[in-house]
This record gives structure tokens, sequence and C-alpha cells, in this order.
């Protein structure tokens, strides 16, 4: 049998032996669908996607009201989830960062955001280039899950957090139900043949219905974010438990 603590628990794209050949994997997908990123996004999730930023970045509300925040969106992406960060902070105006491995997602991050004064940082959500105890917030949507080692990332997110600073991870979960069967038929055969076709590119939409599979359910989530060092972790299901957020403090 093999030793726990020996066993990484994190991403695994189809073909990656190891955490790092994982990592490697999952930067090759993100980079390969960028082009098409916004488009399908909005397209699969039916702009519900919007919305659950939207809310996420309100339970945030307090932090972002605090004009010497300072604030990470990590796997940032095309940028959606620091955008909506953004917003909620209208004229409070911390300074607000994304991070992400994928040069071709954050060049759309740019463009998207030429406008504002966010600011944005290549960089692996695993060995991030900030000094203990840099953020009052750092947020993550839909990334946290790719992590090829969710232990090591939970541990990341704690080090570059100041102490009383919260961190946010919002990410799919499974509902269940009636519900949680109608999402299933979606989610494992529709979604990956629209996402396929649409996108020109076979893996990713095939591994998304996988990584939420593989992804620890919430009380499992917690109990890592517990050991991992959280106070007061919680986590709130969005739209039938779809999609749910994660918060804990340092
Ligand atoms: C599903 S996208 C989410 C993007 C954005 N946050 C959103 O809500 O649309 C996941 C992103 O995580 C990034 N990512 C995955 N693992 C990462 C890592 N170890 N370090 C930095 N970025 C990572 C990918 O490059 C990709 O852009």
């Amino acid at each position: 049998m093999s030793d726990p603590k020996t066993v990484v628990l994190g991403a695994s794209p189809p073909g990656a032996s190891d955490p790092v050949a994982a990592g490697r994997a999952v930067r090759e997908m993100f980079t390969s669908i960028a082009p098409r990123y916004d488009l399908l996004n909005h397209l699969l999730s039916f702009n519900i996607d919007r919305l659950w930023w939207h809310r996420t970045a309100r339970a945030f509300a307090e932090a972002l009201a605090r004009p010497e925040a300072r604030v990470l969106d990590l796997c940032c992406g095309t940028g959606d989830m620091a955008l909506a960060l953004y917003r909620r902070a209208g004229t409070a105006s911390p300074q607000i960062l994304g991070a992400d491995f994928s040069h071709a997602m954050l060049q759309r991050a740019r463009e998207k955001s030429a406008k504002t004064r966010l600011r944005w940082v290549e960089a692996d959500a695993l060995h991030l280039p900030f000094a203990d105890a840099s953020f009052d917030l750092v947020s993550t949507a839909f990334g946290f899950r790719n992590l090829a080692d969710y232990d090591a990332g939970l541990e990341e997110i704690l080090r570059v957090l100041r102490p009383g600073g919260e961190c946010g991870i919002l990410d799919f979960g499974e509902p269940r139900g009636l519900m949680g069967q109608l999402y299933r038929i979606y989610f494992k055969r529709i979604l990956p043949a629209v996402g396929t076709l649409l996108s020109g590119v076979s893996g990713p939409y095939r591994y998304l219905p996988a990584s939420v599979e593989r992804f620890p359910q919430p009380k499992e989530m917690l109990d890592r974010m517990r050991q991992a060092g959280f106070e007061g972790a919680s986590w709130k299901p969005y739209t039938f438990g779809i999609a749910g957020l994660y918060r804990g403090k340092k």
C-alpha cells in the first residue's frame, strides 16, 4: 500500500505521470484553448459564470473596500474574476494583481483590462514570486482544481496571505438529486462534445468533467483547508452546488 503522505492529490491530465508533467499538460491545454476560452466559457455555462464571479467578488466586499488592500487573483486566466473584483472595489481602488502560468491566457486578460489599473504576472501558483504575507485577499476561480498538488496550493496561498487575510476558492462541484442527474448528462456528454467541436481541440473539454470528478468533495476540501492552517473554513454552494465558494482565513 502507498504511504498516504507521498500520495499527491491534484490534477492529473491524461498522460501526465507526475506533478511536473501534470502542470505542463495543464498549461499547454489552456494555452491551446485561450483564443476561444471566453466565448466557450459563457456559452457552455449559459452565462452563469458571470453571476458566480460577481457573487464571489461581493463575498469579499469588505476587503475590497479598503484602499490599502493588496489582492491576488490566482489562475486568473483571461481575467474575469479579477475584473469582477475590480468592479466591486470601485473607487476604493485596492491593488489587484492577476497571476497565471499561461502566457496566452494572460495576453487576453491584458487586452480586456487595458482601461483598468489591474496588473498581470506570469507565475506558477505553486511557486509564487511574492514574499510571505504580501496579500490581504487571495482569490481563485476555476483554477485551483487544475493545480497538480492541492495541499501545496493551499500552503502557497497561506504563505502569501497576511495574518487575518482571506482566501476564496471558487470551483465546480457535483450537485446531487434530480438536478445532479440532469446536470451530469449535460456536463459529461453534451459539454465535452460541444466544447471539442467549437474549440477545435479535443483534450480540454473532456478533461474538465474528469477533473471535477477527481476534485475533493466539500467535506474533504474543508478538512484539507483546516489541515493547511486556514481558520473558519466554509463552503457556500452556488446554483444547486454546480459551483461553490470555499473561504478561509489566515
Ligand atoms: C479554467 S481556467 C480559469 C480562468 C479564470 N480564473 C476564470 O474564472 O475564467 C484555469 C486557469 O488556471 C491556470 N492554471 C492552472 N494551473 C496553474 C498553475 N499551477 N499556476 C498558474 N496558473 C495555473 C490555467 O493556465 C488557466 O488559465
